[in-house]
């Protein structure tokens, strides 16, 4: 494991135990929900448990019996959304590096009562599932906080099947960060110095054999010490 991936996990393990002892995202990293009142209700779980910078599962388009992967699933939201509705004849992965999300995870998949959703340890970049898996790979706040971007980006196009859809929530670097930013271990872990410019992005997806990538950015941050983040929609297709 990388120092940044140490970083990282040691970070988000802490803010699994936050958000156990009952904490929300707000004090936690990055969050901005944008989930709807009734599926939350649905499957029994808060947005509080949220530390993502959007709602892949919208942007994804599940469609009943497809098979989802989520990239990072931290507390499970996004993997318990996806399992509601692509249904019991479909299924949703979530892989997490850091135990302490996981058993977060499974205490909300104890919660909601879905059976058609299974949390996996492992590393984005290696996930734990063989080629052509899945039909959708989500995911939300998570890629930026890779140093290896083109790995995961290559991992999410072999786990996918021909024609599959990514459909992924992020932070990317709109205006230039300061150098002390983007060497803040810290920064790293709360979503902003490991972010890259959406052109990197793009290429990057090009660059895995993916087509048609579509990047929106909806919402924008200004970094006190300089420079400017964006929440951004990812989407691509891998050729059928
Ligand atoms: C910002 S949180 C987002 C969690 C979740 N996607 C959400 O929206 O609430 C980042 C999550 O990604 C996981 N993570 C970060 N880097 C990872 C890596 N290289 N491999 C596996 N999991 C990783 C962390 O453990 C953490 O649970």
């Amino acid at each position: 494991m990388s120092d940044i991936q140490e970083v990282v996990r040691d970070h988000y393990a802490a803010a699994a135990r936050q958000i156990a002892a009952g904490d929300d995202c707000s004090s936690s990293g990055c969050c901005s929900p944008g989930y709807a009142p009734q599926d939350l209700i649905q499957i029994g779980i808060s947005a509080g448990v949220s530390l993502g910078c959007g709602n892949p599962t919208a942007l994804a388009e599940l469609r009943p019996g497809e098979t989802v992967l989520d990239l990072g699933s931290g507390a499970g939201l996004d993997v318990l959304l996806s399992a509601r509705r692509v249904g019991p004849r479909g299924h949703a992965y979530g892989v997490d590096m850091t135990d302490e999300m996981l058993a977060l995870a499974e205490s909300n998949k104890a919660k909601s009562g879905l059976a058609n959703a299974t949390f996996l340890k492992g590393g984005i970049d290696a996930v734990p599932l063989p080629e052509g898996a899945v039909d959708v790979v989500i995911s939300n706040c998570v890629i930026n906080l890779a140093a290896d971007k083109a790995a995961v980006i290559a991992e999410a196009f072999r786990v996918l099947r021909p024609g599959g859809r990514f459909a992924v929530a992020d932070m990317v670097e709109l205006d230039t960060l300061a150098p002390e930013v983007k060497k803040a271990t810290d920064a790293w872990a709360d979503c902003i110095a490991g972010t890259i410019p959406v052109e990197d992005y793009r290429q990057l997806l090009l660059a895995a054999g993916f087509e048609d990538p579509e990047i929106e950015v909806h919402a924008v941050t200004e970094v006190p010490e300089g420079g400017r983040i964006g929440s951004a929609y990812l989407r691509a297709r891998k050729p059928a």
